[in-house]
């Protein structure tokens, strides 16, 4: 599962896990500002203790200090973590601005010197998840020759480009030059909406062995089971639907406090999750409009009373997403 900042937060994962179920591991939203001298404890709530985590979860970094690399990755390895991801492709301009995100891809001779010194002494696997490129998918190439020279344990390439940020198309034929260069094991990531489209994507890349869903699986989440060869009825959906939303709303309330704080974080979910259902966009439509408790709460007895969406929804709700980011 890939990172939301701002959705698949711990709560998420763990409520997920417990009712959902199907994916393999997760990788928790990027901790920023983590740093230099000393880690702040409250940058690490969202991961630790490791055992919180029901689902094998991979904690991510973003920035630009190989010194904050080398601790936050030095911490999390003796609090039991295997792995830290390096964010090497937040689009967002005031990230991408401070050569941070995919903002570092047009200056590979600084990732260079960040990744010599990082790999001179960081204790935990690092990864990476990256763009084709910032401005262009061409700059991919003059960084693909760089991290083959590092043992960076894998890396994850949505390929789209920073100044795409998460509309229009991903672009295959540009994640196919990709694989052929990158001497790492690639993780695809980018449009993964249905299993139609997962099914093309396989037949694309047949040797590829790890997916990473995104915004796919906050629509739809019963997409990484299907993937795994589940069918599943609309009735054997209802139930972890209402069990999941059941302990996002619960736990919405235990970290927002108020109420208007809590709608606004469910509705960020609803965003994606209400294209679960046939007709998300009423869903949606409803959810939003929630001024309070109850009236959210008659939104969501509405939506848990909907059709499921088939394949043809999911494609076309993700689509509308994907006109305005
Ligand atoms: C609201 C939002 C928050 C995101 N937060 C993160 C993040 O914290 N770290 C990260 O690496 N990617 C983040 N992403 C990117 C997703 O992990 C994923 O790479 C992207 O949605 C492309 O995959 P998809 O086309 O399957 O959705 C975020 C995307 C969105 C829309």
């Amino acid at each position: 599962m890939a990172p939301f900042r701002g959705i698949t937060h711990k709560s998420w994962r763990n409520a997920f896990a417990r009712h959902i179920g199907g994916f393999d591991e997760m990788f928790a939203p990027f901790i920023s500002g983590a740093g230099v001298t000393k880690i702040h404890p409250d940058k690490l709530v969202d991961v630790v203790p490791l055992n919180d985590n029901l689902i094998p979860t991979v904690p991510q970094i973003i920035g630009i200090d190989a010194d904050e690399i080398i601790l936050l990755g030095t911490t999390l390895a003796d609090l039991g973590f295997e792995e830290l991801n390096w964010n090497l492709g937040c689009p967002f301009a005031r990230i991408a601005n401070k050569k941070r995100g995919c903002g570092l891809l047009p200056y590979p001779e600084i990732l260079n010197e960040i990744l010599d010194k990082v790999f001179g002494s960081v204790k935990i696997n690092l990864s990476i998840k990256t763009r084709l490129g910032y401005h262009v998918p061409d700059e991919i190439l003059s960084v693909i020759p760089i991290l083959n020279q590092y043992p960076v344990h894998r890396v994850i390439l949505h390929p789209r480009t920073g100044k795409q940020g998460y509309r229009g198309k991903a672009n295959p034929e540009g994640y196919g030059r990709a694989l052929q260069l990158i001497n790492h094991p690639l993780i695809y990531n980018g449009d993964i909406y249905n299993l139609s489209q997962f099914r093309k994507l396989q037949m694309l890349f047949p040797g590829q062995k790890s997916w990473m869903l995104g915004r796919g699986a906050l629509i739809n989440p019963f997409l990484p089971k299907e993937i795994k060869g589940f069918v599943l009825t609309d009735e054997e959906k209802r139930k972890p639907m209402i069990s999941f939303h059941f302990e996002l709303w619960h736990r919405a309330w235990e970290t927002q406090k108020h109420e208007s704080r809590t709608l606004g974080a469910m509705k960020a979910i609803w965003h994606y999750m209400a294209g679960t259902f046939a007709n998300g966009r009423e869903v949606f439509r409803r959810i939003k409009r929630a001024k309070n408790r109850e009236t959210y709460l008659d939104a969501v007895d509405f939506a848990m009373e909907q059709e499921f969406a088939g394949e043809a929804d999911l494609e076309k709700y993700f689509f509308q997403l994907t006109k305005v980011g």
